[in-house]
């Protein structure tokens, strides 16, 4: 056999080897469940409202709609004592990109839908949702991006949802799930996985 050959060979297994083993996933993570991986989940800071379970709430999406059946609800409302102070979620991930999805409610009355949501990733303020209802009935978006980082780099992050602003209007967030990309051994997927 030439030595060409053989230099071949071997790169074609190193490149075999190398697409088993790097493999880039998604990993989805409701408002209310576990990150597979991890089994942590998101941290609420005042604790938000469970959505599904909460017969007093103005927004009523259908829970047959909502990934898991399930959402958080929380409004931030500059002219009402107890909700003055923005809210927060934060979900710690080991990955390369993230994407939030959320319930958009689109009634200007019930409940009030406008939404100023900031989204920090290790402290530094990547995107700001905006959204201003223009429906006078029940009426949601399903499934809406609220936000995504991408080109984060393979390492570990900390991801900051905060619903709305010191001076800011009033909004309101339906947080449903996110998902994030992770380089991960097709191996120790199947493991974590099943
Ligand atoms: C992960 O999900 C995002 C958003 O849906 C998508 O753009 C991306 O292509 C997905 N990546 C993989 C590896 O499936
Ligand atoms: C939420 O985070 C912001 C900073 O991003 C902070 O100003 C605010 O006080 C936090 N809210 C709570 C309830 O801790
Ligand atoms: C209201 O907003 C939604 C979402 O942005 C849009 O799809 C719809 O066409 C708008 N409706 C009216 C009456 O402007």
């Amino acid at each position: 056999m030439s030595t060409l050959w053989l230099m071949l060979i071997t790169s074609l297994i190193i490149h075999r080897r190398n697409l088993a083993f790097a493999a880039l996933v998604n990993v989805t993570v409701d408002d209310q469940g576990a990150d597979p991986t991890s089994k942590y989940g998101f941290s609420f800071n005042p604790p938000w409202i469970i959505g599904q379970n909460c017969p007093g709430c103005e927004a009523k999406p259908d829970p047959k709609q909502a990934h898991g059946g399930t959402w958080s609800d929380i409004t931030y409302d500059p002219s009402s004592p107890t909700r003055t102070i923005p809210q927060n979620a934060t979900f710690d991930f080991t990955g390369s990109a993230i994407y939030v999805y959320g319930i958009q409610s689109q009634s200007t009355t019930n409940p009030v839908s406008e939404a100023d949501t900031v989204f920090y990733i290790d402290g530094t303020r990547l995107g700001n949702y905006k959204f201003t209802p223009n429906s006078t009935g029940d009426a949601y978006t399903y499934n809406q991006l609220l936000f995504k980082a991408e080109g984060l780099g393979q390492a570990s992050h900390v991801l900051q949802i905060q619903n709305g602003q010191i001076g800011g209007p009033i909004s309101l967030t339906l947080l449903d799930y996110l998902v994030y990309s992770t380089y991960a051994y097709p191996y120790r997927i199947g493991l974590d996985f099943t």
